[in-house]
């Protein structure tokens, strides 16, 4: 079944992302994974089999192998629990849900790289630096870094987020949340990026974003999904070049061969593009996590 349209859920929206449909419960969130998809930040009218499912799915995975570096949001994954009649809608609702506890979120995007890529390599390039830290020269496009970076950003409410230096996180959140914010994020980089290596994926950089419940800090949003994070396949590592992303490669590519100006609106997309993504969506979960998608 594909999932585009969440309005069956009589609930206040709390944010529709691109890919995502938040609704508010008070104390509580109810985070539904559509099938949409995205590339260069526009939405495409087709839908990818599966994909809400494995992004949850992986989410999922992922807040539970990490519980014991930092607590998370999630209160169930299993609909039948869900408060205020949602289980009635259990069978849409079903692998591609979360309810979280709501929390205060904290206005900075924590990204870790352990790799150079994207607005870090251009930074690289223009000044030898990463959010404003010296790296050796000589650094090519997808290489690893000495040792994995917290390259944080601002959250912005529309438009780009704006990367900042650690001292400039320190003037928005104070030097004690700061450091927190930094340790707790490469402690749980490092502590993923060693599993995915293990399945022959490498975790190239991530976001995650933190809020505070009951006066401690707690990782909430996503965590480690192709949406939040690069992974690339581990035996197709290759720097000086762009690396293959793992999930939307084939979309990727075949974008390139347009004429296509990464506007909206959003090219219609072929059937076997719509399957190979889904297909590599499905491989994501299943080596991410050894096993089948039901
Ligand atoms: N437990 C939580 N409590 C409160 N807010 C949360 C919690 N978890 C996530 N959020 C917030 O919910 C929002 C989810 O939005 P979502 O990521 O779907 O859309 P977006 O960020 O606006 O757009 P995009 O599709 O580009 O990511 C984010 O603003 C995130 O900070
Ligand atoms: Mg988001």
């Amino acid at each position: 079944m594909l999932l585009n349209d969440t309005s069956f859920i009589k609930l206040p929206l709390f944010i529709k992302g691109k890919v995502r449909d938040v609704y508010d419960l008070g104390e509580s969130l109810l985070i539904v994974v559509t099938d949409r998809i995205s590339a260069f930040d526009v939405v495409f009218d087709e839908l990818i089999p599966d994909k809400g499912i494995v992004l949850n799915s992986i989410a999922a995975f992922w807040f539970d192998y990490t519980k014991s570096v930092v607590p998370n949001h999630v209160v169930s994954t299993n609909p039948a629990e869900y408060p205020q009649g949602l289980s009635a809608y259990a069978e849409e609702l079903a692998g591609r849900s979360m309810l979280v506890k709501k929390i205060e979120m904290l206005p900075a995007e924590c990204i870790v790289r352990g790799y150079l890529e994207s607005s870090a390599l251009k930074e690289y390039q223009q000044t030898g630096t990463v959010s404003g830290i010296k790296l050796p020269a000589g650094l090519q496009q997808g290489d690893k870094l000495p040792e994995p970076m917290f390259t944080p950003s601002t959250k912005a409410e529309s438009g780009h987020d704006i990367n900042i230096t650690f001292d400039e996180l320190v003037d928005i959140i104070g030097s004690n949340m700061a450091v927190q914010l930094r340790d707790k994020s490469l402690e749980l980089y490092s502590y993923a990026a060693k599993y995915a290596e293990s399945v022959g994926i490498i975790l190239a950089d991530t976001k995650f974003e933190f809020g505070i419940s009951d006066g401690k800090l707690v990782v909430a949003d996503e965590i480690f999904t192709p949406d939040s994070s690069r992974f690339w396949e581990k035996s197709e590592w290759k720097p000086g070049r762009a690396q293959k992303s793992f999930d939307k490669q084939y979309l990727r590519e075949w974008l390139e061969t347009l004429d296509w100006d990464k506007n909206p609106p959003a090219p219609a997309l072929p059937q076997d593009i719509i399957e190979k993504t889904s297909a590599k969506y499905i491989e994501a979960y299943e080596r991410l996590t050894g096993k089948a998608l039901k």
